[in-house]
This record gives C-alpha cells, sequence and structure tokens, in this order.
C-alpha cells in the first residue's frame, strides 16, 4: 500500500488553540483505506514554511500521497494552493475539479475552495479543505480513483485497461 501524509495548515492549530479535527478525519480514513501514515504536521498560514516542507516531503520520498487541509478559502491568510503550486511540478486539475463538482451537489460553498492539487517528484500533493465534514465529502469521491493514480505514479500499475481497476470504473 501507499504512504501517506498529512499537513494540516492552521494558524490556530499551530499554535494549539484549536483542535486539529480535520487531520484526524484524514487519518482515520486512509488508515482504515490500507494506507501507510509516513508523517503528520501542522503549519501555520505560511507560504513559505508550507512549500518548504512540502518540497522536502516530496524530494525526499517521504510520502507518496500528502494531503493537506485547511488554508484554501478567501482569508488573506489562506495560501495554502498558492504554496502548492510553488513546488508542484506538473498540475492534476482533474482533482480539485471532481472535489468541487462532487461536494456543489452537497453545499454550494463548496464553490469556494481554491484548492488544487500537482505532482512533484514521485509524490501527489492535493489540498483540501480545513473542516472534518469537507474531508470526508472530498474522500468520498477522491479515494477510489487515487488507488490508480497513484499505482500509476509510482510505477506498480502501467496499464489503464486492465482489471481489476479499469480506468472507466
Ligand atoms: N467542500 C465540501 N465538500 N464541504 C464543505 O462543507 N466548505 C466550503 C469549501 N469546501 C465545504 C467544502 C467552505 S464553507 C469554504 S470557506 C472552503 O471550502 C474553504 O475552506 P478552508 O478555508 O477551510 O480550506
Amino acid at each position: 500500500m501507499h504512504t501517506y501524509a498529512v499537513l494540516t495548515i492552521s494558524d490556530k492549530g499551530y499554535a494549539g488553540k484549536r483542535d486539529d479535527a480535520s487531520g484526524r478525519e484524514i487519518i482515520a480514513a486512509l488508515d482504515r483505506a490500507g494506507y501507510i501514515r509516513a508523517h503528520y504536521a501542522i503549519l501555520p498560514d505560511e507560504r513559505d514554511m508550507i512549500a518548504a516542507e512540502l518540497k522536502r516531503l516530496c524530494d525526499e520520498n517521504t510520502a507518496t500521497l500528502i494531503l493537506t487541509t485547511g488554508g484554501t478559502g478567501f482569508s488573506p491568510r489562506d495560501v495554502t494552493p498558492e504554496a502548492t503550486l510553488d513546488v508542484a511540478e506538473r498540475l492534476c486539475p482533474g482533482i480539485p475539479e471532481a472535489l468541487r463538482a462532487y461536494s456543489l451537489a452537497i453545499t454550494k460553498r463548496a464553490m469556494l475552495t481554491r484548492g488544487t492539487a500537482g505532482l512533484r517528484n514521485k509524490s501527489l500533493i492535493v489540498n483540501l479543505p480545513g473542516s472534518a465534514k469537507a474531508v470526508r465529502e472530498c474522500l468520498d469521491i477522491l479515494l477510489e480513483p487515487l488507488a490508480h493514480g497513484l499505482d500509476i505514479l509510482t510505477g506498480r500499475d502501467a496499464e489503464c485497461g486492465a482489471p481489476p481497476a479499469p480506468c472507466s470504473a
């Protein structure tokens, strides 16, 4: 199974003033799905710090999947997507498109997340919003196709049409 890292991006969480419910939600879901936890940290909404941590995790092959939570909205301090774009070598627009499309059927406020996704080295970074509810909803649609994408990224799978996980599934 693939390794994963969770970065919770929150000034209040970093200062110990906010419970990290969304980070815990990701960890519970990924552990349940059989992923191997490699790293977990809470960072403040500081673009340079977030980008440096993302770059380190990718370049040191710490985790194949890096999920961030928080900092994707309109607050002046929300810079997680910008930090992700600072380090991404290749973009994965289909992932945030799918997350927003699926989430919009649940809440119109889903259009307010600016989250992105990209690849660097052998890692995929996906930005999730900062609430436990939003994380749960996004992982509902993300996890199944993600496994196939990560297999392709790491060279475990080269065949999109081969069973048991065809691209059209
Ligand atoms: N996506 C889903 N699936 N469910 C949600 O409840 N909340 C939205 C949006 N995306 C939401 C969602 C709201 S209210 C905001 S402000 C943005 O995510 C940004 O959240 P963030 O700043 O915590 O990252």
